[in-house]
């Protein structure tokens, strides 16, 4: 099993040395759902965020809820609507530091109060998936996140 206790050091540390668990473990399948659920649960175990998970493109017009961790979530999301749908509309990463100060927010839980959001893409650049990941306090994700966060979407 991992051993996620023994990763220590700041955050770009942290990334680091789960960058390399999360491709050794990617690598060795080729499942996606099989691996959004591993992802999910390694980005969730190490920094203890509130909700982690995936949402995929369904069709031309929502997105449906994938491997998560953390509380019951929306199933479906439609293109442009909330934090998911517009970064899967304008195929870019969204820092959203306050959730109350984004239009159109959903507030799948009251608790979440800052969030991150980096589209999946296939082969011809498509966005195929979000990954979705909701932090319980104010202004949790920052560059380090976002850098790191693409890094790993790629590898899925
Ligand atoms: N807050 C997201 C919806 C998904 S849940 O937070 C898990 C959004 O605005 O797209």
């Amino acid at each position: 099993m991992y051993q996620f206790e023994n990763i220590t050091g700041n955050k770009d540390e942290i990334y680091t040395e789960l960058y390399k668990q999360i491709k050794s473990v990617v690598e060795a399948e080729t499942d996606t759902i099989a691996n959004m659920a591993n992802v999910a649960s390694m980005l969730h175990e190490t920094f203890r965020f509130w909700w982690t998970g995936f949402y995929r493109v369904a069709d031309e017009q929502q997105l449906i809820l994938g491997p998560f961790q953390g509380p019951l979530a929306c199933t479906r999301i439609k293109k442009g609507r909330g934090v998911c749908g517009t970064a899967w509309l304008q195929n870019k990463t969204i820092v959203v530091p306050d959730v109350e100060l984004f239009p159109g927010h959903i507030a799948c839980s009251s608790e979440s109060k800052s969030e991150i959001v980096v589209p999946l893409h296939d082969q011809q650049g498509l966005v195929k998936a979000v990954l979705d990941i909701d932090s319980e306090k104010l202004n949790t994700f920052d560059d380090t996140d976002q850098l790191w966060l693409e890094k790993i979407a790629e590898l899925l």
